[in-house]
């Protein structure tokens, strides 16, 4: 956002009860205004900050405006507009279910105050305690308490003491600047324009007043320059300009930037808008930069300034909102977005959960719907960021789903984990090839999914024979073997399903690159590892087999009495019972009973062999 000292973004958080839209509606009418909406303002916003033509405006409305919505959080907020002589105001109005946390976290993540309402005849609740955590989170660290409702307590003073007492203890671990407490009645007007006479004993400001003059501390003008590229606009070959908004600092013709995560360094040559050149652009607006050298530079990229680059990391730690049902798995892989980069990112450890009531560290292992842990990701390639508390822009980001495309969860980065910037590939003489060589055949991974029973050790260990008989070089790792080892710790959760398939994944490539054919013979009922298992393998050394066995011919061969077990309900979260198969789409080979085990193992044979040797 331009830094913009008159205007005032901020978010109310409070339920229908607590009588927030009586407020809301109360602000808007005591100042005259009249509703717009959101569409109509980023109207406004690409015309004044639109560079060239058509296309840069949707390129703005896309940053502004869909880019929220494709990530789906934004539906329920609405932005409403009110001003005063004094300030232009711009109010994020969010549900105030718990279950609309994440609209919440969407209004807050812009806002610089927020009103936290509270009704007097209840005081704080364990979901006000939620909203100021997040608020917190999010990075607002002006709060307006509103103790709303208070002619149904009679204008009661010390009603209003404890409440603010109460709020003030839990709220003082939170870092927020300033705490004003008001007694309202939003219905009656009471403090929300002129001092009530109802309330003699408070000495403070309405609240109107009080949003009109408060001081915020707008995002830092004079930080260094930064612009995370969004399109790179080639519309011939003489012109190559990087589009994107200036997230903070300033850049004039012929700074010395420099491009980042590939951190080559050029000038900038030119500022584009779409009235012409210009000869400086701040934070907040839109601009086409072009530079001196033929550089290359795409979607996501971050142009700096040369003198005072961010920091470059694969892996930080963040705090994280979770914001989906679905429960998150560590060692998952998940969307994510900072700025203008999307790569694939997994949570690789959970330090803790928080617990909204009192803030204590707790254990954990996975984050719930509206829970808020302290995690490390990992990310698939290094990018440029701040942490957040120097920049929401640049250091904050959403989890998306893969296949749905939903939003999961929201995070902001803390710092970056150096240990993997430290660890380097040791180069080594003996390579994959050479060692395939020797064997004469060529390593590849032979992945076998399919239900507990579907008949996936009976083939693996004919073709294995087969393949000895051959004098091929093999190893099997079979689910059940490898679950008495290496992955002894992990038992039947969902979470633990990832880890057992992320650690079987990276033996079998370790295998593959020492040269093996290696048969991998695990349930794996979920596609989303399958696939991580897939992209650590190279076009053609991943085969998928798919032992297609229906459920019932499986629990009528119940070979280990797992599923009359699970029936009974002695065995918990059993694939196929009360835990999910999501049978693969597009395997290699797909096996349905009723082939002969012999007959299965010529249709693998036929595709191992389809790959030359
Ligand atoms: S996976 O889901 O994580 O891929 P894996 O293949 O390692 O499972 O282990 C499956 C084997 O563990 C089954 O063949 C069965 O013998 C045994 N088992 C024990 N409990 C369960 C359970 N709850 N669900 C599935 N298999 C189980």
């Amino acid at each position: 956002m331009a830094v913009d000292r008159c205007t005032l973004r901020f978010i109310t958080c409070g339920s229908v009860d607590d009588g927030k839209s009586t407020l809301i509606g109360r602000l808007l009418h005591e100042s005259k205004s009249i509703f717009e909406d959101q569409l109509a303002a980023l109207e406004t916003d690409s015309r004044q900050y639109g560079t060239q033509g058509e296309r840069i405006d949707f390129a703005l409305l896309v940053d502004g405006l869909q880019a929220e919505r494709e990530q789906g959080i934004t539906i329920d907020v609405a932005y409403r507009f009110f001003a005063t002589d004094k300030r232009r105001f711009i109010v994020a109005d969010t549900p105030g279910h718990e279950q609309y946390t994440r609209n919440m976290a969407t209004g807050a993540s812009t806002a610089v105050l927020a009103i936290i309402l509270v009704d007097a005849r209840k005081g704080v609740l364990t979901q006000t305690r939620r909203h100021t955590r997040i608020v917190a989170m999010m990075g607002i660290r002006h709060v307006v308490l509103a103790v709303n409702k208070m002619d149904l307590v009679g204008f009661n003073e010390s009603t209003f003491n404890s409440i603010v007492a109460d709020f003030r203890q839990f709220a003082e671990a939170s870092g927020f600047l300033s705490i004003q407490a008001m007694p309202l009645s939003a219905l009656e007007g009471d403090n929300v324009v002129f001092t009530s006479s109802r309330t003699p004993w408070y000495s403070g400001p309405g609240l109107l007043p009080y949003l009109d003059s408060v001081e915020t501390d707008a995002d830092a003008v004079h930080s260094a320059f930064r612009m995370p590229v969004q399109w790179v606009n080639r519309p011939n070959l003489d012109f190559r300009g990087f589009c994107g908004r200036v997230a903070q600092g300033e850049v004039r013709p012929g700074d010395q930037i420099r491009i980042l995560p590939s951190g080559v360094e050029s000038r900038v040559k030119e500022i584009v808008v779409w009235q012409g050149n210009k000869e400086c652009a701040i934070g907040g607006e839109a601009v086409t930069i072009t530079l001196a050298d033929e550089v290359d530079v795409s979607r996501g990229d971050m142009i700096v300034s040369a003198a005072d680059p961010p920091q470059v990391a694969d892996q930080f730690e963040a705090r994280l909102l979770w914001m989906s049902e679905h429960p998150m798995v560590a060692g998952r892989p998940y969307l994510l977005k900072l700025h203008a980069k999307e790569v694939t990112a997994t949570v690789s450890a959970i330090k803790y959960r928080e617990d909204v009531n009192n803030g204590a560290h707790l254990a954990a292992r996975s984050l719930g719907l509206n829970e808020i842990g302290v995690v490390n990701i990992s990310m698939s390639q290094a990018v440029a960021f701040e942490p957040y508390s120097v920049s929401r822009i640049l250091g904050g980001f959403i989890l998306i789903d893969k296949l749905s495309l939903e939003t999961l969860g929201a995070g902001m980065i803390d710092f970056a984990l150096r240990r993997a910037n430290n660890i380097h590939w040791q180069a080594l003489e003996i390579d994959r090839k050479a060692r395939a060589l020797i064997k004469h055949q060529k390593p590849c991974c032979i992945w076998f999914t399919g239900l507990s029973g579907s008949g996936k050790s009976t083939i693996a260990n004919l073709l294995e024979k087969r393949l000895h008989a051959e004098e091929r070089h093999t190893y099997i790792l079979d689910g059940d073997n490898v679950r008495h080892g290496l992955n002894r710790d992990l038992g039947f959760t969902e979470a633990d399903r990832v880890e057992n398939i992320r650690r079987i994944a990276e033996v079998a490539r370790l295998m593959v690159d020492a040269g093996l054919i290696v048969l991998v013979s695990f349930i794996s009922p979920f596609s989303s590892e399958r696939r991580m298992a897939r992209e650590l393998f190279a076009d053609g050394e991943f085969i998928e087999v798919f032992v297609d066995t229906s459920l019932e011919e499986c629990e009528r061969r119940d070979p280990k009495g797992l599923y009359a077990k699970a029936r009974r309900g002695e065995l918990k979260n059993f694939t196929g019972i009360d835990s999910a198969y999501e049978p693969p789409e597009h395997p290699e080979v797909r096996l349905e009973s009723g082939i002969k085990p012999e007959n299965c193992v010529e249709k693998i044979m036929a595709e191992i062999n389809r790959k030359p040797d």
